[in-house]
């Protein structure tokens, strides 16, 4: 058991899901927080109950305070409003602004030291403001939606196939919204590259089922959007960090140049261990796919520009 301090902060379906994997692989002490009075707490005594079920040591609690997120190691929040159908993520982003900009300045008095992972949606946007929110550094606040839109293209890949989902790797970058890419070339499958096993035809029909995987379920659900395997994509993500595991895993980063794209965060291959983001890796591009990108991080700073404009 390894008993570092991990809040979540929000806790709804995602927060929930993320609890429940948390405790199943004992990863730290975990502190829920929402602003719904009774949620977090109940959550968290559910979860408690059950833990002799699941040999789990893990103490968790809930709370209405910002203040319990004192000395937190890691911090994953999805504090926010899920789309329903008809929503694109794009369409949450004010009042999902405000939100992240409330828990920014509360982890800035009460985390300084932590890892930031956040969920809410519009991901690459709410990610870009709590880096400037709380003025982390840049290494140490990453956004939770490659490890997800992978893990959906690898899943779309194995039933399509008929393989064991585990043997796919995969990598989809860009925002996460629409303009997602995918990479036929970045694909393996037991470490066979995925052109010797599939036409580019097929993998585009996927490809494009990956990016509008996450509407798919909304329409699914007609109240809210996807939870479980946000839930357990983010929870790799602070795995690789607690366990310092250097995992290669997609998630949105502040670039610095890379890919020729300075100051704004988009979804790129990097090292995850206890740095943070230690390393982004740069893929290489056909110009069809170095174009479809571009768009994708036009379609970012969009969002970004506005932050920016409403940040104060
Ligand atoms: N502080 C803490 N929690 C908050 C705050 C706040 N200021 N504002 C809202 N919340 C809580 C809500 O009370 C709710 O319990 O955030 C929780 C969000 O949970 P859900 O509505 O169940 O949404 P969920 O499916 O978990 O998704 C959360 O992640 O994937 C994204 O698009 C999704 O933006 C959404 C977010």
């Amino acid at each position: 058991m390894c008993r570092k301090k991990i809040a979540l902060v929000g806790a709804g379906q995602i927060g929930g899901t993320m609890a429940l994997a948390l405790a199943q692989k004992q990863l730290g002490d975990i502190v829920l927080v929402d602003v719904v009075e009774g949620v977090p707490q109940g959550k968290s005594l559910d979860i408690m109950e059950g833990r002799s079920v699941i040999n789990s040591s893990a103490i968790l609690s809930g709370t209405n305070n910002y203040a319990d997120l004192a000395g937190s190691d890691v911090v994953i929040v999805t504090a926010g409003v899920p789309r329903k159908p008809g929503m694109s993520r794009d369409d949450l982003l004010g009042i999902n602004y405000s939100i992240i900009e409330k828990v920014g300045i509360a982890l800035k008095e009460t985390a300084p030291n932590a890892f930031v992972i956040v969920v809410t949606n519009p991901l690459d946007a709410m990610v870009y403001a709590m880096q400037k929110v709380t003025g982390f550094p840049a290494n140490k606040v990453v956004g939770m939606a490659g490890v997800l839109d992978s893990a959906r293209l690898a899943c779309f890949v194995a039933m399509e196939l008929g393989v064991s989902a585990e043997d796919v790797q995969a990598v989809v970058m860009g925002g996460h919204g629409d303009t997602m890419v995918s990479f036929y070339n970045c694909v393996s499958v037991g470490g066979i590259p995925l052109p010797q096993l599939m036409n580019k035809e097929t993998f585009d029909k996927l490809a494009a089922r990956t990016a509008n995987a996450g509407g798919e379920i909304v329409n699914l659900l007609k109240n809210g959007s996807a939870f479980y395997s946000p839930g357990l994509s983010a929870i790799k993500m602070a795995e690789a960090y607690l366990l310092d595991k250097k995992s290669v895993l997609t998630c949105a980063a502040m670039l610095n140049g890379e890919y020729g794209v300075k100051g704004l965060y988009c979804g790129v291959p990097v090292v995850m261990g206890a740095k943070g983001v230690e390393k982004i890796l740069e893929v290489s591009m056909n110009d069809a796919e170095k174009a479809a990108f571009d768009n994708s991080v036009k379609a970012v700073k969009g969002l970004v520009e506005w932050v920016d404009g409403h940040s104060k």
